[in-house]
This record gives structure tokens, sequence and C-alpha cells, in this order.
């Protein structure tokens, strides 16, 4: 059954990847067997290349679970990772051909299941690519599915989606993702660390993100954040810091519907200055390299 292929918003850019086999729920089959030889061992310099400056830079959640994505030499196959991640925490990595419609990926979010894009980038999207892809997908996004109270606020948030759907609230629900599953940091007794997808997978943005001088990194406030936009093509000017993933949660769990109609009318917040009285948290000590 083929399905409509999805692209960025506005972007007039062709989709990537092969949507024609994709079921209706936009889930396909991996075909690990189609990876090449060359894309087997791209995928093994990315790896090594992130993990290397994991340390000191990662939040101990991600550290602890990234080796359950097997040996680094090779993409996985999505289903060995399933099998311990479901034993884990419930939850499973489905192969997508690229980006879904929204609706189809808080439902899967819903059912404690994550896409995971099949196709890996090319050589010359080595260091930045703009879409998600498997490399992105996988070490980003998957080791802390193993946590299981981040496991259950992205369940939490694909049911929140769905409902944000109805309300004409996914703006909103755009900014809280993207603070915090792509971009989140993390405040520990050693130290800012990241726990943001978009910035474990990035080159430069992990030692920007905790050390440069230049972005904010307010005190993860739920309005705030919800009123606060972001730019997809840049480094952030700003970052959003939880204490734990129990405060993220505890803080998004109550019912957003009053929320939403209250903010609904307001207008956005600045992401390069601080409001009067914001609590934010200094970059980490040590050299300092402005990427
Ligand atoms: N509590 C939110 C609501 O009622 C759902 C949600 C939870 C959204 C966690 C995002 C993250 O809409
Ligand atoms: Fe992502």
């Amino acid at each position: 059954m083929a399905v409509a292929p999805v692209t960025y918003g506005s972007s007039t850019r062709p989709p990537r990847g092969d949507y024609s086999e994709a079921r209706d729920d936009y889930t396909c089959e991996q075909h690990w067997e189609r990876y090449t030889p060359e894309e087997h061992t791209m995928y093994a310099r990315l790896f090594e290349r992130q993990i290397k400056r994991a340390p000191g830079q990662a939040c101990e959640e991600f550290i602890a679970a990234v080796g359950e994505l097997g040996t680094a030499d090779h993409i996985p196959r999505f289903e060995s990772i399933s099998d311990s991640l479901h034993r884990a925490t419930g939850w499973q990595v489905v192969a997508v051909p690229g980006l879904i419609p929204e609706h189809s990926f808080f439902s899967l979010l819903a059912h404690r299941r994550f896409p995971v894009t099949v196709w890996l980038r090319s050589p010359a999207e080595f260091d930045y690519i703009v879409e998600p892809d498997v490399f992105h997908d996988l070490y980003g996004h998957v080791p802390l599915l193993f946590n299981p109270v981040f496991a259950d606020y992205m369940q939490a948030f694909g049911r929140g989606g769905l409902k944000a759907q109805g309300l004409q609230a996914l703006e909103y629900l755009a900014r809280l993702y993207w603070y915090t599953v792509e971009f989140g940091l993390i405040a520990t007794n050693r130290g800012l660390r990241v726990y943001g997808a978009g910035v474990l997978s990035s080159v430069g943005e992990t030692h920007y993100a905790l050390s440069s001088p230049g972005p904010l990194r307010l005190a993860f406030d739920l309005k705030r954040v919800l009123r606060t936009p972001y730019k997809i093509d840049d480094y952030q000017l700003a970052y959003f810091v939880v204490e734990s993933f129990s405060q993220l949660f505890d803080a998004t769990a109550p019912d957003f519907s009053p929320l939403y109609a209250e903010i609904a009318d307001q207008p956005v917040l600045p992401v390069d200055s601080t409001l009067h009285g914001e609590r934010t948290y200094p970059p980490n000590a040590g050299k300092v390299v402005v990427a």
C-alpha cells in the first residue's frame, strides 16, 4: 500500500526515501540487506565520532544505554534493538521511509513505537543533514528510550500530540518537542549534560550548547517553552535545562487544554534574552571553544 511522501512544511525539496512500500501507518521494512558496505562504514564513522565526545557531554542515562545499539561497526538491525528495548521499557523501534505525518508520528509514540528512518545520509552530508536519517534517529533518540521515565515521557508526548491536533495547538507542542526531546539539557552535580537527540547527534553543537558563553540556558518552565520559537537551521540561541527526567515528566503531566487556551492570544517570548527574574545556568567551566 503506497502512502503520500512527506517533506518539511514549505520545503520544495523532493522527499527523501521510498514511500511506495510503506504501510498505512507509514511503517515499512528496514531491508537491512540493502545497505551497502560503504553505508555501514559511514555509520561506523559517525558513531565513533560522536561516542568519543559523549563522556562529559552526554547525560549518564544516555551513556548507560548507548551500548544497547550493538557494536558500532555497522548499521544495526532494528529488530534486534527492539528485542532488548521491549524487555527494558516495552518500547520498540519501527522502520519508516523518512518524515511521516504528525498524526502517524504521535500515534506510533502513543503505542510505544519509535519511528526510525531507514536511509543513511550521503557522504556529502557527513557533517550536517537537514532531515533525520538512520544515524540521528538511532543514536540520538533510541538510547533514552531505555530509561523508564523518559520512555513514559515519550509515550505521554504521543498522546498529548493527538490531543493537541484537535485543539489546534501543535505549534506549542512542537516547541516542547524541540526544546526537550531534540535540544534538551540536564543539570547534574558534575555540570550540564545533553539529553536532546539533535545535540547528541551533532558534531559541533554539544560543545556549543554546554560550554559556549553565547546561548542562554534557561531553567525549564513549561509555559516559557511553549511560547518560545526556535530555529531549525543553526545552533540554538536558547536551551532549556531540566534537573531530572522526573521533573520533565511531572511538569508536563497535567492536562494542557487550559494552558493552550490561556496562551493562545499571548505573544511569543524572546529567545535571545531573559525575562525578569528568570533563572539561567552558567556554561560548563573549562576551555571554551566557540564552534
Ligand atoms: N499533559 C499533556 C496534555 O494534556 C500531554 C503531554 C505530556 C504533552 C508530555 C507533552 C509531553 O496535553
Ligand atoms: Fe530527532
